[in-house]
């Protein structure tokens, strides 16, 4: 018989905010945490750990976290053996700052050193001191020391905290070097360090162990991928895709997220040919004016963006492509901002994520230039790209009434049903080899395969079907 446990578990509360490498960094503090005795509550108040693993891409995610800080200062008066801890890129950027800001946390630990997070509570309860580890600044010492400064830990794995349990992230590289002026990632995430391939087909065939039918690689621009063996081979995202297309029960792989510069030849070639590759491929373009495109410092014009669209819708019949666009970015006039609307007019993403540009500190932006777009101009134009991106999506959605896809399902989905306005069941979830979501009727054993859907209506963001008859596909 297995040992009984000899005291209650302690129980863990973690909120995550920002992009996919935070929620898999969450997965992975999870995973240790577990290790330490910890089990995950939904419920704040039962508390025994309370992790914030943090965003610093824009003020508001920051503000949000400050506000949740405030909200729990009475748990920690009721409970002072409760742990609170801020992680991630904001525990980067404001270290200390935290600590005088909010001086019931009991630890701030940065991107790259989550791998001590149990040692850094169980010290700061011990101690009864707050701690803190980060890593260098970019500016600190060689890129090898402060590269060696962001840890990688991502041999633990935690299926309880995934998107879904046939959905799994793997990271493929760290950090960024591109120093795009407005963002603050470089300095919060650290130098690009792209990961050993074998770690990484390891992992993979780890997760697909697991019942992971769907695996996303993630990395700042994980389309720069190269890694470079000791006899001096190399492996390019494109071979990575082929290495891990080998992997038995893995039905699907996607990446994110792409930097136009770096679409080379052989990437959009392998998107092609490996038909487990999802044709999906999220390449933000931020901006359609060039001078704006330049004081960012994209290091690509807008024609060169719209050549690299071409190539890539070319080469990959039937794909689709996201963006992201910051709107209100330093010296952004009307002139500007009709050029990015005209390229999103022309572009026909499948999405794109619009931000309002927010100033950050220790970035090249916000000691440059002044932050002279007013806000009520930012939501404005923030509400223009967006209405005119619903319509794009909403047409381009339409024109797959008729059709049918095959979807990886995902499972149940409340929130997209009911936010369309169904009112019947539950309804599956899942998505096309396009990445466009898919709702529809049909029984759990069809959760985490592949299945036929006849695609019969459709909103700017989901595609609703039938279950093609007898279909249940095999692998795409
Ligand atoms: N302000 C607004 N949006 C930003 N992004 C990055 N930095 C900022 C900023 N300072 C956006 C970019 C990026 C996405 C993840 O966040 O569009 O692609
Ligand atoms: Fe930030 Fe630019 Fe790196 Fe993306 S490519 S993480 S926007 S610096």
């Amino acid at each position: 018989m297995a040992d009984q446990p000899t005291s209650q578990p302690k129980k863990l509360y973690i909120e995550t905010v920002g992009c996919q490498m935070n929620v898999l960094d969450s997965e992975l503090v999870v995973a240790r945490l577990r290790d330490d005795g910890y089990e995950l509550t939904d419920d704040i108040d039962q508390a025994d750990a309370i992790l914030y693993n943090t965003c610093s891409v824009r003020q508001h995610a920051e503000d949000k976290i400050y506000s949740a800080l405030g909200r729990i200062k009475h748990l920690k008066k009721k409970k002072p053996e409760l742990a609170v801890g801020v992680l991630g890129c904001m525990a980067q950027k404001d270290q200390g700052q935290i600590l005088k800001r909010a001086p019931h946390v009991d630890v701030v630990i940065g991107p790259g050193q989550l791998g001590r997070v149990p040692e850094l509570i169980a010290k700061a309860k011990a101690e009864a001191t707050p701690q803190m580890a980060v890593s260098l600044a970019r500016n600190a010492g060689s890129r090898e020391h402060v590269t060696s400064s962001f840890d990688s830990y991502d041999a633990d794995r935690e299926p309880a905290v995934r998107p879904s349990t046939f959905q799994a992230y793997l990271r493929v590289m760290m950090g960024c070097d591109k120093f795009c002026t407005y963002c603050i990632v470089p300095s919060v995430r650290g130098p690009e360090q792209s990961r050993p391939p074998s770690g990484i087909v390891a992992e993979a065939r780890l997760l697909a162990m697991q019942g992971v039918k769907e695996i996303t690689l993630v990395g700042q621009t994980v389309n720069s991928y190269k890694h470079k063996e000791a006899d001096g081979r190399i492996t390019r995202l494109s071979d990575l895709l082929a290495r891990l297309h080998d992997v038995d029960g893995v039905e699907r792989i996607k990446f994110i997220t792409s930097f136009p510069n770096d679409m080379t030849d052989d990437l959009l070639q392998a998107v092609r040919d490996l038909p487990k590759v999802s044709r999906y491929i999220h390449v933000p373009a931020q901006s359609g004016c060039d001078l704006v495109l330049k004081r960012m410092k994209r290091m690509y014009t807008a024609a060169f963006y719209e050549e690299m669209l071409a190539r890539l819708r070319e080469t990959i019949p039937g794909s689709s492509v996201s963006s992201d666009f910051i709107v209100g970015f330093c010296g952004e006039t009307d002139e500007s901002f009709e050029k990015t609307v005209g390229l999103l007019e022309r572009s026909r993403f499948k999405n794109s994520f619009i931000f309002k540009y927010s100033p950050r500190t220790g970035t090249k932006a916000d000691d440059l230039y002044p932050d002279d777009v007013p806000e009520e101009v930012k939501r404005r134009r923030n509400h223009v790209l967006l209405d005119l991106q619903t319509r794009i999506s909403l047409e381009d959605n339409r024109a797959f009434i008729g059709r049918e896809e095959t979807v990886l399902v995902e499972g149940r989905s409340r929130s997209t049903t009911r936010k369309e306005g169904w009112e019947g069941p539950d309804q599956l979830t899942g998505r096309t080899h396009c990445d466009r979501i898919v709702v529809f009727d049909g029984p759990d054993e069809l959760s985490g395969r592949l299945t036929r859907v006849r695609i019969e209506n459709a909103s700017a963001v989901t595609l609703f079907g039938r279950v093609a008859e007898g279909q249940v596909a095999g692998p795409v």
